[in-house]
């Protein structure tokens, strides 16, 4: 097979989606594979480097484009490049496609083939292919409380760790699940005082096994969020009610009792944040205040770090690339149910159920 990346044109966007180490993979199992020049400069990866591992370096996204059966991506294509979608082609990528009407249409009049990254499913309901960029925003999310907390972006001043004689910060995440998780991980390792909250007993009973007296568990009651989120410096919103709009936990009235200067990162703004101020923002101005608190609120918070956020992504995604690859779609899907799971449009018809009922479109089960 002819695999293709080429540079992501959505703003602001430098992860790529293939590396050199998963190029040198496609190419060991007897694939050819095109990255367009320049592609991964932005994630720290330069032209020789996708050479040394056996890529075409191609000078225009065009020919990539014409020239491969599998086009690998992160972020999906803009109206710029609706243009490069026809019948043959497969798209390997994030997608999201229940809120982009145009692209999903697009898609099915061009018959592109379409397997996204965020619904290849396993049988315990996780996301491997969505998941490392929950670590990647779960973990950042306390860089940035921490770092707003600083007088130079507005914050109350408090050192997070404290020093000697002096305490830290405190920090309430809503939400134990990837994020959350990664958060506590970081606000522990920089000595916060952490209090996390969460409905589900058995994630709590879990970090109350792994962080003992180290951290504070409370259960997610209105009660109990109002009082984590008043007393705390550093709040982090990571709750997911899975296809839902996220709830708007932390309501407005709890900042009046809250320290001027505290920091609010609302990583489940992709969702439509958890609180009643939420909009999103870019990273180039990633912050607004209302009454007094600080809102950290970027929807797309891995693009902060595509270094990373690139190379964690091609390890969960390299190993169902390579099963569409050395399969072809047809046989990979028939064999790997997760996998089957991540094909939204095929043949021309919507194959993905949210998807099909956001626009009305006929859903057709892949049996
Ligand atoms: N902004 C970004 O760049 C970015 C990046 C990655 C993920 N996210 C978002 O972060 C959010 C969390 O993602 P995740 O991967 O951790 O999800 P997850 O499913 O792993 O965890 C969600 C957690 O929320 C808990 N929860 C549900 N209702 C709750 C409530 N009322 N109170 C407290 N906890 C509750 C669940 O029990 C679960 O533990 C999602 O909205 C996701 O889309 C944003």
């Amino acid at each position: 097979m002819i695999l293709g990346t080429v540079k992501e044109v959505k703003n602001n966007e430098f992860r790529i989606g293939l590396t050199p180490s998963s190029v040198r993979e496609y190419v060991h199992h007897r694939h050819q594979v095109l990255v367009e020049s320049n592609a991964g400069l932005g994630a720290g990866f330069t032209d020789v480097e996708y050479q040394a591992a056996g890529a075409e370096i191609v000078n225009k996204a065009a020919d990539v484009w014409k020239r491969s059966d599998m086009i690998v991506k992160v972020k999906e294509p803009l109206e710029s490049e609706f243009g490069y979608l026809r019948e043959g082609l497969l798209l390997y990528t994030y997608l999201h496609l229940a809120a982009n009407e145009a692209l999903t249409h697009a898609l099915i009049e061009s018959k592109t083939q379409a397997v996204v990254y965020e619904t290849i499913m396993l049988p315990d309901g996780s996301l491997p292919c969505l998941k490392p960029m929950s670590e990647v925003a779960g973990r950042l999310s306390a860089i940035e409380g921490a770092k707003h907390l600083e007088k130079p972006f507005g914050g109350s001043g408090v050192l997070v760790s404290g020093v000697p004689g002096v305490p830290g910060a405190k920090a309430a995440i809503i939400g134990a699940g990837v994020v959350g998780e990664n958060a506590l991980k970081m606000l522990v390792g920089m000595g916060a005082d952490v209090t996390v909250l969460d409905i589900n007993l058995n994630k709590l009973t879990y970090l109350d096994d792994i962080y003992g007296n180290r951290i504070k568990t409370l259960f997610s009651s209105s009660d109990n969020i109002e009082k984590a989120v008043t007393e705390a410096d550093i709040v982090i919103g990571a709750v997911l009610l899975p296809g839902a709009k996220a709830p708007k936990l932390i309501k407005r009235a709890y900042y009046k009792n809250m320290k001027p200067g505290s920091v609010i990162v609302d990583v489940a703004i992709d969702q439509g944040g958890s609180t009643e101020v939420s909009k999103a923002t870019y990273h180039d101005n990633p912050t607004y205040v209302v009454d007094g608190i600080i809102h950290y609120t970027v929807a797309n918070m891995p693009g902060a770090v595509p270094r990373t956020s690139t190379i964690a992504l091609n390890n969960a995604t390299l190993r169902y690339g390579l099963m569409i690859a050395d399969l072809g779609l047809d046989i990979a899907m028939n064999r790997s149910e997760p996998l089957k799971l991540g094909v939204n449009i095929y043949q021309g018809n919507c194959t993905c159920e949210g998807v099909c009922e956001a626009f009305n479109l006929e859903y057709v089960h892949l049996g």
